[in-house]
């Protein structure tokens, strides 16, 4: 059961000019596989272990890189080649019941796209933003993890990597571009799935 690298449902260039290629390619076959090989070393190693102690110490390297995974993987789909540049369904939000959550949670998606950059821009260190569904309220949220925490508490509908790795090359250290940018290539469409998927689910 060892975990493999998801291929991109697009081109590494495809999300240019708002994530370069160079980002995209090093991101993807670099970062994101490193994750899963050491997602994979790290899990063979716990098959391995004798004692509780073995075990215990193997549960960083597993939350860090099996987070890794699960971000990563949310990640690139949760991304679209732009509509603006004519490419593709990216940074599109239809009228729909994801746009209707939207606007009446935050007022209008402008806001939603404010405060989420807002707080997310406000990570210290390494992180990701989430605009995720709470499972008791049903409501949307605006949340952030550290590091490669998977987002637990909530069901994820966006989430965006706020590495250093994610933006640096092209935007250097000026992280609030980055997310205003991201936007342009944002999969709404796979953000509403994950939406009614999670509003329908009898888990929660
Ligand atoms: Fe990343």
């Amino acid at each position: 059961m060892t975990h493999t690298l998801p291929p991109l449902p697009y081109a590494y260039d495809a999300l240019e000019p708002y994530i370069s290629s160079q980002i995209m390619t090093l991101h993807h076959t670099k970062h994101h596989q490193t994750y899963v090989n050491a997602l994979n070393a790290a899990e063979a190693a716990y098959i391995k272990a004798s004692t509780p102690k073995e075990r215990i110490a193997l549960q960083a390297a597993l939350r860090f890189n099996g987070g890794g995974h699960i971000n990563h993987s949310l990640f690139w789909t949760n991304l679209a080649p732009s509509h603006t540049e004519g490419k593709g369904v990216g940074g599109v939000l239809r009228d729909g019941p994801l746009k209707d959550a939207i606007i009446s949670t935050f007022g209008s998606v402008e806001t939603l796209k404010t405060e989420f950059n807002t707080t997310t821009a406000a990570i210290q260190g390494s992180g990701w933003g989430w605009l995720g569904l709470n499972p008791s309220s049903k409501r949307l949220e605006i949340v952030t993890t550290t590091n490669q925490d998977p987002l637990l508490s909530h069901v994820p509908i966006i989430g965006v990597d706020i590495w250093e790795h994610a933006f640096y090359l092209q935007y250097l250290n000026v992280k609030a571009d980055y997310l205003k940018a991201i936007w342009n290539v944002i999969n709404f469409e796979e953000a509403e799935r994950r939406y009614l998927e999670a509003v329908g689910s009898s888990k929660l």
